[in-house]
């Protein structure tokens, strides 16, 4: 988290003929936070917005978050809360980020009861990514986002699913080529937001593989064991399968998701997650804590078809509960 400071009109004076003159400016301090999912909490949020207190931050100061998305998450709300509301600019620097975290206005924190349950619509003053994402640790910065990416394509854009089948393996590589998935990525995201802001409708679309993904990620405790655009592919893939056999799926739909998947070598099954996981019962109790809870229900994100998701409340419990005990018995 960095602060970039608007400076005051500075007296300047000529060391050598006295002239004076006043100079405006910017300045910037910093305050690198830990890496990791656990630095997006209570105690995060409170290091954050008493650092950025101390540098006495004003309104018309800007708040920078440079790093992945619990970095734009963390610094986001911080800047949302601060002062009832200060200016904040992302610089994503993981896929993930890019493609998602950094663009539509939703910052918040983890609390032990869930992911990102406290938080605020706080939209960036503008969103900057970096050229390219690190060569270290491809895992986290790189290839882990490319669930949110796929994620696009399976929930509207059927032409751009083909086109990562395509080009996927080449993106992982930091070929130019991920330039094109990152546009597209944020038009589509933009297109969204600019249409349903604050997830009255239409933006639910975006939380395709995020219920599932969400359970996960609480089972794994937030830990390396998933990430969270891995446990977000994961997600995708159960929600191509037939949750609703009243819409069944084209027979071709799940299976393509699948072995795209697999032949870029992410994650597509619970059973690629190391270590143990709670079983059907265990992480249908996680998801009722999901955001997307109404009156006691769970609303879905599923897919017709590769490019064709939908909302729907109208899963029931069996089918949900037979589908993740199926899942997790290939375990
Ligand atoms: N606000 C939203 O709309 C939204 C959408 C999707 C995901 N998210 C959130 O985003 C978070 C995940 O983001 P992420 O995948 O970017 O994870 P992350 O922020 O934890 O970054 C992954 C790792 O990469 C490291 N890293 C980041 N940039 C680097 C660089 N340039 N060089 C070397 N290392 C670097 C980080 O320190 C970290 O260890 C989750 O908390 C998720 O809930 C939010
Ligand atoms: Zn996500």
């Amino acid at each position: 988290v960095a602060v970039l400071t608007e400076e005051r009109w500075q007296p300047c004076i000529c060391p050598r003929c006295g002239t004076r003159w006043r100079r405006k400016g910017s300045r910037a301090r910093r305050s690198p936070l830990p890496p990791g999912e656990a630095t997006k909490g209570w105690a995060g949020l409170d290091r954050a917005v008493e650092w950025l207190l101390d540098q006495r931050v004003e309104r018309r100061d800007l708040v920078v978050a440079l790093g992945g998305g619990v970095i734009g998450d963390l610094a986001g709300f911080a800047a949302a809360i601060l002062r009832r509301g200060v200016g904040f600019v992302q610089i994503p620097t993981t896929l993930l980020a890019q493609v998602d975290s950094a663009v539509g206005g939703k910052t918040g924190i983890n609390t032990a009861h869930g992911k990102n349950l406290i938080g605020a619509f706080h939209q960036p003053a503008w969103c900057s990514p970096t050229r390219r994402c690190s060569t270290r640790c491809r895992r986290a910065t790189c290839c882990a986002g490319y669930g949110e990416v796929v994620k696009y394509g399976l929930l509207g854009d059927a032409a751009f699913f083909a086109w990562l089948e395509a080009n996927g393996p080449a993106l992982a590589a930091g070929d130019p080529r991920r330039g094109h998935a990152v546009r597209r990525s944020c038009e589509m995201k933009a297109g969204i937001v600019a249409r349903d802001e604050t997830e009255t409708g239409e933006r639910a679309l975006l939380n395709l593989g995020h219920t599932f993904g969400h359970a996960l990620e609480a089972a794994t405790g937030y830990s390396d064991r998933l990430l969270h655009g891995e446990g977000v592919a994961i997600g995708c893939a159960l929600a191509l399968r037939p949750l609703r056999p009243a819409r069944p799926l084209p027979a071709g739909g799940a299976g393509r998701v699948r072995a795209h998947l697999a032949a870029d070598g992410h994650a597509r099954r619970p059973v690629d997650i190391p270590g143990d996981l709670p079983d059907a019962d265990g992480l249908l109790a996680l998801m009722a804590q999901d955001k997307k809870v109404q009156d006691g229900m769970l609303t879905f994100i599923l897919t017709r078809d590769i490019g064709e998701a939908f909302v729907t409340r109208d899963v029931p419990a069996s089918a949900l509960h037979a589908l993740l005990a199926e899942a997790l018995a290939a375990r």
